[in-house]
């Protein structure tokens, strides 16, 4: 199986969100591409004797979910500041798709930064389902417990305390999640949009 590699990502000075952070929050997402790649590698080994190894067999592949997800949702994170903050191109295809099922566009930012305060750790992510063409946004806890399956994900926000931990108390989540929102690349948001087609 071909390994996983870990991405660099141009992330400029950001405000709101230390560098600090970002260095060390890039450490973890290393972190979940070796260990991607860690487990497919002991059950290459592991498999060869399926019955003495059943247990930690199973409980490799039931953390494939986890590492895999936790790898690439932080790929998105990342990248989404890469560039700097830019605005949504002019004639944005992503513009007119939520403001079909949205008042504006600043009404589903609006809604979006409530979903992301859910309590606990996770993600808030607006995807796009191409079966009923339309954006959809869901929780995600950890990193894969509620993923849907052949969403494309447009946008989403880490939101485990390490992605603020060196900037904001837990109690003030929000600042984080409103300077995730100054320092985002729309540019960035609507390449992703238009990969769903
Ligand atoms: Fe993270």
């Amino acid at each position: 199986m071909e390994k996983f590699t870990i991405k660099t990502f141009k992330i400029p000075e950001l405000s709101g969100i230390s560098a600090k952070n970002i260095e060390e929050h890039l450490k973890l997402y290393a972190g979940y591409v070796k260990n991607i790649n860690l487990i497919f590698d002991k059950l290459s080994e592991l498999i060869s004797d399926p019955e003495k190894n059943a247990y930690v067999v199973g409980e490799l592949h039931r953390r494939i979910g986890f590492e895999f997800n936790g790898m690439r949702n932080h790929e998105y994170y990342f990248s989404s500041f890469e560039g700097g903050p830019r605005t949504l191109p002019e004639n944005s295809q992503f513009k007119k798709a939520i403001e079909k099922q949205a008042p504006s566009l600043e009404a589903a930012i609006t809604g979006f930064k409530t979903l992301a305060m859910t309590r606990g750790i996770g993600w808030a992510v607006l995807g796009y389902d191409k079966q009923t063409e339309q954006l959809v946004s869901v929780w995600i806890d950890e990193q894969h417990l509620g993923q849907l399956n052949g969403l494309q994900w447009v946008l989403g926000i880490d939101m485990w305390e390490h992605a603020y931990v060196y900037d904001y108390p837990t109690s003030e989540k929000k600042k984080y999640v409103e300077a995730f929102f100054a320092n985002l690349n729309w540019e960035v948001i609507e390449e992703n949009f238009k990969k769903a087609f």
